[in-house]
Parts: structure tokens; C-alpha cells; sequence
């Protein structure tokens, strides 16, 4: 048996039933809440369900043993066996004419020293926002891959720009965040990092456009303001610069203890 899975689960029962007194809620409504939730797991969307309530809440709390840059969601997007790129993300023959970004910055250490030869596994949507290796059949290679640092702890690549997408808004979940509760289904264009350095802490983080459509209303609560990054172009190209400062992987080992 374990105490800390007995003591956390009566806190989550002990918090409903709080939220069911608060609300007189009749046995009809608590019905109707379990039968929207066996369609839920009908439709194989309890991950989502809980991801768009509770993934940026972990996430919040991881943060606060970071002294570092901090973290933001990873989303159901990632995948493993993207490419090692060097200058550009594969771009597919038909996004040719599509608007550019170059994504670039630095990795340090908390101390402001570079790290060197840090992997980023980049990835972002499609101009119809959605992933390869995901939606469609869109082969794997485009719009993800793996980013080295060099010696001075910098990094460099283009691509073309992401877009805000709606996430799977089709099942109950969409039902529920759309039709009961009157929001929406919206993430606004972001660009998911997920950076990997010897003796580092891993970090998985996102980046915005400033000024971008619901980046004040995310319906994903996305993870933060950290990588904001300010409207800025070279030759008609958005620079998304954006510097990590990662923490020592020892922080996590005793966090962990
Ligand atoms: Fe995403």
C-alpha cells in the first residue's frame, strides 16, 4: 500500500464532494457528470480530458524546484525519430510560399556558460495546424527535428511559421469545453522545445508570438509567458529567439529523494 497514492486520492474526493455541496448538486447532474464521462472514455479521451486541466498544473508545480528557464506543456504531439537537422526543418513542396521564422538563441548553464553540443528537439503544426507523423499521413521529417548547440552554446534554424490550431474538438471533450461551458477549443501558434544537454535537467517548453491570437485565452492553459517572444523580422523573416538557462540534472535527483 502506498500512503502518499491513499492520502492524495481522499484529498481529490474530499475536494469533489466539497465542490458538490458548494453546488447542491442533484443526483440527475451527478448522473449526467458520469455519463459524460463514460463517453468520454468511449471515445478514448480521458488523457485529453484531463491534459486540457491538469497537464499545465504539473507542469506548474515542476517549475517551482527550477531555478532556470522554466517548462511549459509538451501536448500529445511529440514524437520520437525526428531528424538531426542542421540550418532548416524539412519544408514541404507546397508551404514553399509560406512565411518564414528563424528559431534561434542559446543554452546555457544557470551560471550564464554555454552548453555545448545540447540537442532541441523542435516541432510545430503544419500552415493547417496539424503535426506530422499525427494528422494525415504528413511524413515525420517536416516541421520536426533535432538541433545541436555549437561551442558558444548557439543554436540556428529556419522554417516556416506555425499556426494557432484547435485541438480535438469533435468527442465529449469538445462538447464540454465548447457547448456547456461556452469557450473554445483554441491553442495559439506555438513552437514546442524540448531540450536535452549531458548533466543537465531536460526542459520542455514552448514559444509564442507575441501579439498572436489566444495567447491571453488558451484552452489549453499552455504554460506560461517565459518565451514570449516580440514581433521582430530579418529581411521579411520572424526571428523567434528565444535562450534557455537550464538547471543541473543534480537538482532533479534530489528533488526527487
Ligand atoms: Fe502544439
Amino acid at each position: 500500500m502506498s500512503d502518499r497514492v491513499k492520502t492524495i486520492t481522499m484529498d481529490i474526493v474530499e475536494a469533489v464532494r466539497d465542490v458538490m455541496r458548494k453546488h447542491d448538486v442533484t443526483f440527475a447532474e451527478y448522473r449526467a457528470g458520469v455519463g459524460h464521462l463514460i463517453k468520454t472514455q468511449e471515445a478514448k479521451e480521458i488523457p485529453l480530458l484531463l491534459d486540457v486541466f491538469l497537464n499545465s498544473t504539473v507542469v506548474e508545480i515542476e517549475n517551482r524546484q527550477r531555478d532556470g528557464s522554466k517548462a511549459a506543456i509538451q501536448g500529445p504531439y511529440f514524437r520520437e525519430g525526428a531528424p538531426r537537422v542542421n540550418d532548416s526543418l524539412a519544408i514541404r513542396p507546397e508551404d514553399e510560399d509560406q512565411p518564414r521564422m528563424v528559431m534561434r538563441g542559446r543554452v546555457t548553464d544557470l551560471g550564464g556558460s554555454p552548453v555545448a553540443d545540447a540537442v532541441i528537439d523542435v516541432w510545430h503544426s503544419t500552415p493547417e495546424g496539424r503535426y506530422s507523423g499525427v494528422h494525415g499521413n504528413i511524413p515525420i521529417e517536416y516541421y520536426r527535428g533535432k538541433i545541436t548547440t555549437d561551442e558558444n552554446g548557439r543554436y540556428e534554424c529556419r522554417s516556416i511559421l506555425p499556426v494557432p490550431y484547435q485541438i480535438p474538438n469533435q468527442g465529449p471533450t469538445g462538447e464540454l469545453l465548447e457547448k456547456h461551458m461556452g469557450g473554445h477549443s483554441w491553442r495559439p501558434a506555438h513552437i514546442h522545445y524540448w531540450v536535452h544537454a549531458e548533466g543537465m535537467r531536460d526542459l520542455i517548453s514552448q514559444a509564442y508570438f507575441e501579439g498572436d491570437k489566444y495567447i491571453e485565452d488558451d484552452s489549453c492553459n499552455g504554460g506560461g509567458t517565459e518565451f514570449m517572444v516580440p514581433e521582430a523580422y530579418e529581411d521579411g523573416v520572424r526571428v523567434m529567439e528565444v535562450d534557455f538557462r537550464l538547471d543541473p540534472a543534480a537538482v532533479r535527483a534530489e528533488a526527487a529523494e
